[in-house]
């Protein structure tokens, strides 16, 4: 099968990336290469084709593909250029979709589950959906649209997965953007105490990118089209991060606790209802915070 990644050559995109070459696909990579590192390509076979998604000109230009896998995306969720994140975001999604759409050919596309806003409890795919900023807005803008088109049943298919909060290798490249397991091991592996904020009992769904990239590969086999959060299930806490950092560096190193600058402003608890994802997939994200954080300090940093 030959696949285009969008964003192929970030974080999410480039594991995935790796999956397909590792399971004999042919994949073309597009990206703008504002947001990634080469390094990211230079262990894999992929064509690349640098270049925006927000082009029009360059859907004519693409090779033959057989299905679409859209990372690319300005993913600093604190970025205050709102034209910039809804013309990347929003209109370049909705381009590489009607690509889809004119080829007939199944998409599967990162959506976030910053979609949900604050939420206190179990984020579910049906419940209200109240994106805090104009990243999240971008996405469950996109995820209506593609909504519509589920709903009238005639297009390809088109699997939406929500990412909660991703972390692993080929992450670094991000800097402040990048996930709280990598901001925390830079410090404790240069032997500095780990800053959280007060008293780091703050709980999210971290999930490995392993999983994450896997389970977006084998989206492009659903038979249905569907919008699915893509998480664990279990929320941890940066406190839970510490703990696993300090055993796969064999430290002992206390955290060190400050107030919070950003008050209630602040995402303080992620949980991602995974019912929808294990009926509709038949999958389940396999490493705990444990493993994956074992596998991640051990294998690649
Ligand atoms: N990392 C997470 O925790 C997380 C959580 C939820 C959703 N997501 C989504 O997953 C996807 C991948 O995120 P990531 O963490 O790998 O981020 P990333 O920033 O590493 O990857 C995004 C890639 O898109 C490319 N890109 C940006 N704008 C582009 C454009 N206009 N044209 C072509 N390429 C462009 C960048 O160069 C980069 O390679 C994104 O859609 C993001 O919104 C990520």
């Amino acid at each position: 099968m030959r696949v285009l990644v969008t964003g192929g050559a970030g974080f999410i995109g480039s594991n995935v990336v790796k999956i397909l070459e590792d399971q004999g696909d042919k994949v073309i990579v597009l990206d703008n290469f504002s947001h990634s590192s080469y390094k990211n390509l230079m262990d894999l076979e992929a064509e690349v084709i640098a270049s925006d998604i927000t082009d029009g000109s360059i859907y004519k230009k693409l090779p033959k593909v057989d299905a679409v896998i859209h990372e690319a995306a300005i993913t600093d969720t604190t970025l205050a250029d709102d034209t910039k994140m809804m013309t990347v975001n929003y209109e370049g999604s909705k381009k590489v979709l009607d690509f889809c759409l004119a080829k007939n050919i199944p998409l599967v596309y990162a959506s976030s589950a910053g979609v949900y806003g604050e939420t206190k409890s179990l984020a579910s795919e049906d419940q209200k959906l109240t994106p805090h900023n104009t990243y999240g807005y971008s996405k469950y803008l996109f995820d209506c649209r593609v909504s519509k088109l589920i709903a009238k049943k005639s297009s390809p298919r088109i699997v939406g997965l929500r990412y909660f909060n991703v972390y692993g290798p080929r992450e670094y490249h991000k800097g402040s953007a990048a996930s709280m397991t990598y901001q925390l091991y830079l410090q404790m592996n240069s032997g500095k105490r780990p800053r959280v904020f007060k008293y780091g009992e703050q709980k999210r769904d971290f999930i490995y990118v392993k999983d994450v990239a896997r389970i977006t590969v084998e989206a492009l086999k659903s038979k249905t089209s569907a919008i699915l959060n893509l998480g664990t299930g279990t929320p941890r806490s940066f406190n839970d991060i510490i703990s696993s950092l300090n055993q796969a560096l064999k430290t002992k190193l206390e955290p060190d606790y400050f107030d919070n600058p950003y008050g209630d402003k602040y995402q303080n608890f992620t949980q991602a209802d995974t019912a929808l994802l294990e009926k509709t997939l038949k999958t389940s994200a396999q490493f705990s915070l444990e493993k994956g954080i074992q596998d991640y300090v051990n294998e690649y940093l």
